[in-house]
């Protein structure tokens, strides 16, 4: 841990010693740059200006837990500085140039020859991983940029559960919604006491499905007539959230309506009445 401490101590140091490549300082090259393998892609543009961070192509970034964030730092003008990546947290050194120095192999550093961009990768994302990098460029003073990293889990609701009362003749409508996730699930599918309801209008089942996708994804599951044989377990699964369910229990039709009319709506055909008697 004292290699971490020393991390910011050690980055000049480490640049002059370790990233630094030898020659190609020529003005006019006349022949493309074969970058060296053993002084890792590197490129020596020969104008003096200073480096500088683009802020825009380097923000915080929100990455799902268990995949791979991937961070970025764009500098221009690196001349022979060199950018690396610093945990803000235990100021543990994590890269420097396109090499990776951290040994947690979770993390891999990319830096293609002549790029401006400066990639730290995270893999299998854990929820300590959120949090501050810093990105620092080895000029005297070291300047720095912070990117915000959040690791987020996609969340899975079903709204009204756990136990869901309805009449016979009502109608049902299962909302499940999926939170938090930074891009649509490929799928939601739902399950009727384990069997698949499918997305297309089955004669009989009386069962629909359809999905809204968006930044929150709703996926609506419409019983418009509903049966005793419509009770149970139903579970909604979308396709990068955890899985949820809710237990449907249809009231039989002969029971007195002491149910709130205004919430449980009246059967759509008439060929039950409700007779209220008080
Ligand atoms: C980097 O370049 C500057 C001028 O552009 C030069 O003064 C300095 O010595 C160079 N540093 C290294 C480590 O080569
Ligand atoms: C990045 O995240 C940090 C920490 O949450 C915040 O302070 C900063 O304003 C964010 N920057 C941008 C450009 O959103």
């Amino acid at each position: 841990m004292l290699f971490s401490a020393l991390a910011t101590l050690l980055v000049p140091v480490l640049a002059a010693d370790v990233v630094v490549p030898v020659g190609r300082l020529d003005k006019d090259r006349t022949t493309q740059d074969t970058p060296n393998k053993d002084t890792q892609d590197f490129h020596q543009p020969s104008y003096p200006e200073h480096p500088f961070f683009d802020y825009q192509e380097s923000s915080n970034i929100t990455a799902l837990l268990g995949k791979t964030a991937v961070l970025n730092c764009r500098v221009k003008n690196i001349g022979n500085k060199t950018v690396s990546w610093i945990r803000h947290r235990d100021v543990h050194l994590l890269a420097v140039g396109g090499f990776t120095y951290t040994s947690d192999d979770r993390f891999t550093a990319r830096h293609a020859a002549a790029s401006q961009d400066w990639l730290l990768m995270i893999h299998y994302l854990q929820e300590r991983d959120a949090g501050l990098y810093e990105c620092q460029i080895s000029t005297t003073p070291p300047q720095s940029h912070l990117i915000h990293l959040s690791v987020v889990e996609p969340e899975t609701v079903i709204a009204g559960g756990p136990d869901i009362y309805i009449n016979t003749g009502s109608r049902l409508t299962l909302t499940c919604s999926v939170l938090h996730s930074p891009e649509p699930p490929a799928f939601i599918f739902w399950y009727h006491d384990n069997k698949l309801v499918s997305y297309e209008r089955t004669r009989g089942s009386g069962m629909e499905v359809s999905t809204e996708r968006g930044s929150v994804t709703t996926s609506r599951l419409l019983v418009q007539d509903a049966r005793p044989r419509h009770s149970g377990r139903y579970t909604c699964d979308p396709a990068n959230s955890r899985r949820r369910s809710v237990t449907v229990h249809v009231i039989a039709g002969d029971q007195p309506a002491a149910i709130d009319s205004l919430e449980y709506e009246p059967p759509l055909v008439g060929t039950c009445t409700f007779t209220a008697t008080r």
